[in-house]
């Protein structure tokens, strides 16, 4: 038997007015983990979704053999049964039921006829402790963050008998800390004789757990490098992804006039009446005309909880404290008020708070401010699309043009038409939620540049982001933040990873 546990070969999918794969082999030695690197849009999720099933045989071109049997699924059940599974960079959870229902969603354990509540439960606590994720099982999915979903979706894929486990990104939303206990998952389950394809854009810890690298470049495959036999360096993979060497730097330098505080919070307290319990705690902090402020914390710690209640966000939460714009206290009650004090909020999670998926690129970005585009209340249609066309090569987003709907987007492209959407409004304050989550280096750089240009044209920046070095690079102070209070606040200047890592555990 051959050592590869699975082969795609001359792949094609094709979608209208993009190739999105381009006759690409792919194959994955048994046990070992293999990274699929490639800059956004490159095709990495959509060779995953041919593998799964999520696109279906006959919707492409090529041939997938799995244990050197040729297999067309029809549906993922098809690729499930055989021990592949896939968690995708979109995270498809039911929100609004508990873990345990989650994990055996469509495989529940019954006995006599009737779900086996204890059993799926007993179950639930183990996976749960194999992925670190102290919560009860009873936990309802939408009180989770992000991180902590993706932490489900792992235990999930570990219930079932799995050999093949796909991960789309599954450390974009976690930190230092967190993602390294994930990849060390991912280092146990290989010894237990599992295999891994690992998607991520965070290339030094795909440099530090896998044995394979295949580096896609616009649908088709540069290269694939092996430990041991190839030289893996960040650099190199970098190359073949953009097609180009890249500056080192990867923080762009910011020349800005520090003003005024503008944004001021007092004794901020935010309870969620739905979890009865406090979870921001008499916060205060500043932030000044032309600065980029940080908010470094662990999961959990309630960056994005304090960020979203600041925005206006009250759903089962209630809010108290003050709120000064330039010195004149103003109530941001909800949302909407929120906007039309002149906040933006760019979040981890586009899904839910960030894009219409349905909508195109043009009308998603437009839409917080239309009337800079329009006259006289007439919407000026070539204004309109000028400044968005402009947007779209600012940010090199990857399209067919203004009008693709935005669902069919890859996911670091949506991630910058959310950003490119904030970047129109003529908001003042600006709340960063990761906002690079998902996004390759080059891009990264873009969007850095693009947050100094704003800092520069007197905006007010507030970034939260789990990658210290990214804080470190980009912010002129990082508050530091753990159980829903700030326990400090450090210059950019001065500190460093291991400084503030030692403060925030
Ligand atoms: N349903 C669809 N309809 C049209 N085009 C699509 C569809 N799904 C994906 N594409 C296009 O296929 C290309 C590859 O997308 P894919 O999602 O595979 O990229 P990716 O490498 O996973 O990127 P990212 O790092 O941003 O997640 C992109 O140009 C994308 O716009
Ligand atoms: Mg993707």
């Amino acid at each position: 038997m051959s050592d590869k546990i699975l082969e795609m070969k001359n792949i094609t999918k094709r979608y209208p007015g993009v190739v999105a794969l381009d006759n690409v082999s792919f194959s994955v030695k048994n046990k070992t983990i293999h990274a699929l690197v490639g800059e956004n849009g490159a095709g990495k999720s959509t060779l995953m979704k041919v593998l799964s099933g999520v696109i279906t045989s006959g919707n492409y071109e090529g041939d997938i053999y799995y244990k050197n049997e040729h297999c067309e699924f029809k549906t993922i059940k098809e690729s499930e049964n055989l021990g592949i599974a896939i968690i995708h960079q979109e995270l498809a959870l039911v929100p609004y039921l508990s873990i345990r229902e989650n994990i055996f969603l469509g495989h529940e354990h019954s006995k006599f006829g009737v779900n086996d509540v204890y059993k799926m439960r007993e179950e639930a606590i183990e996976v749960l402790k194999r992925v670190g994720l102290s919560r009860m099982p009873e936990t309802i999915v939408s009180d989770l963050s992000v991180a902590e979903q993706q932490l489900v979706e792992i235990a999930k894929a570990l219930t079932k008998h799995i050999e093949l486990l796909v991960l789309d990104e599954p450390t974009s939303a976690l930190n230092e800390n967190e993602s390294n206990q994930l990849l060390n998952l991912l280092l146990e389950f290989k010894k237990e004789g599992l295999t891994s394809i690992l998607i991520s854009h965070k290339l030094s810890e795909v440099i530090k757990v896998c044995d394979a690298f295949t580096i896609l470049r616009d649908g088709a495959v540069v290269e694939t490098l092996y430990r041991g036999i190839d030289e893996v360096t960040e650099g190199r993979i970098v190359q073949g992804m953009v097609g180009r060497s890249f500056a080192n730097n990867y923080y762009p330098p910011r020349d800005s006039d520090i003003g005024d505080v503008v944004l001021k919070v007092e004794d901020w307290n935010v309870f969620s009446t739905a979890e009865d319990k406090q979870i921001i705690k008499d916060v205060s902090f500043d932030v000044k005309r032309g600065e980029v402020v940080g908010i470094a914390g662990l999961m959990g710690a309630g960056r994005t909880e304090l960020a979203m209640s600041i925005f206006g966000y009250r759903e089962g939460q209630k809010a108290s404290g003050k709120i000064y714009k330039n010195q004149e206290l103003i109530q941001n009650n909800n949302i909407s008020m929120a906007v039309k004090n002149g906040f933006a909020y760019i979040s981890e999670d586009r899904k839910v708070y960030g894009l219409i998926q349905m909508s195109t690129i043009k009308d998603n970005m437009t839409l917080v401010n239309l009337k800079s585009v329009s006259n006289n209340g007439r919407i000026n249609f070539d204004k309109e699309i000028n400044e968005v066309n402009t947007l779209i090569e600012q940010l090199v987003i990857r399209c067919t043009g203004h009008e693709q709907v935005v669902e069919t987007l890859s996911g670091g492209n949506q991630q910058k038409v959310a950003l490119a959407k904030w970047i129109f409004s003529d908001a003042d304050i600006i709340l960063l939620d990761e906002p690079t989550r998902g996004i390759d280096v080059g891009a990264k750089y873009e969007i850095f540049s693009i947050i100094n240009q704003l800092a520069e044209s007197g905006k007010t920046i507030l970034m939260i982001s789990s990658e210290l070095p990214e804080l470190l690079g980009m912010c002129d102070r990082i508050y530091l933040m753990t159980q829903g209070k700030i326990i400090g606040c450090v210059d950019a200047e001065d500190a460093t990873q291991e400084t503030i890592m030692a403060q925030l555990i």
